[in-house]
């Protein structure tokens, strides 16, 4: 593969940036506009740039003509009820594609596991260009939930888990790790995704906000860890199952 990609990001595959001041913001989250989508566990998405303009959530490459997630047209109403967010998704002056509030239910760490998946960010995104990754900024304070990136889908040892108090930062190669969050707490959590281009204006982005791979990762507990993924391993096998079952039976 031939594409622009930053240091940072091409060695660990996610940077941490410098905390951002979540408690002055107002929580614009609140006012956007939702859509039911479904995607890693119980979620509802309030896009600010769409494919087309429009308030659907929708990969790029399934409109016409179909195309890689950047160029993302931005929606008006949703920007007026989100100036702060939308600026933030804007300030690295790189290209944006997708970019939308995401609120997801609390969750089991199991759940999460079981939900764990890669983005599919660069599809049809033209060689010689930048390769598309994702900020993941934590909107509600959560600090004992986890943004859990494995490269091993099945295997735990692989695992990062990024806790996510408010105001978290970090921008991750999400077509490289499996992802997903695991969401402790009672109240939704609210995160502001945002596809960017790599390229020098992410670069000095990431920079200016001190972008760093050094983390400590969060241990949990091994017997937990391995039922979990005991279990993940045998929910997915049913599914298998169930899935080759209906393709016999007519
Ligand atoms: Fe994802």
């Amino acid at each position: 593969m031939n594409y622009i990609t930053s240091s940072l990001l091409r060695e660990r595959g996610f940077v941490i940036l410098d905390r951002h001041d979540q408690s002055k913001d107002p929580k614009e989250w609140l006012d956007l506009e939702y859509v039911n989508w479904k995607s890693s566990g119980d979620t509802r998405f309030a896009p600010l740039a769409s494919a087309t303009g429009a308030i659907e959530v929708d990969g790029f490459w399934s409109h016409e003509p179909p195309r890689a997630d950047k160029d993302g047209v931005w929606i008006q109403s949703q920007v007026e009820k989100a100036p702060v967010l939308a600026a933030r998704a804007k300030e690295p002056g790189a290209n944006v594609g997708r970019c939308r509030v995401i609120e997801l239910q609390p969750n089991t760490y199991a759940d999460a596991i079981y939900n764990l998946h890669q983005d599919d960010n660069n599809r049809l995104n033209p060689q010689g260009t930048g390769w598309v990754v994702r900020g993941y900024y934590n909107l509600t304070d959560d600090p004992d939930s986890f943004l859990l990136l494995r490269e091993d889908r099945y295997d735990p040892a692989t695992e990062l888990r990024i806790p996510l108090p408010a105001g978290m930062q970090v921008i991750v190669d999400t077509q490289r790790f499996w992802h997903a969050t695991w969401h402790s707490g009672i109240e939704p959590r609210y995160s502001l995704i945002t596809s960017w281009e790599s390229g020098p204006e992410l670069d000095s982005y990431i920079a200016r906000y001190n972008g760093s791979t050094d983390f400590k990762n969060t241990e949990l507990d091994a017997e937990m860890v391995s039922a979990a993924q005991d279990r993940v391993q045998r929910k997915l096998a049913e599914r298998a199952e169930a899935i080759a079952n209906k393709s016999t039976n007519h």
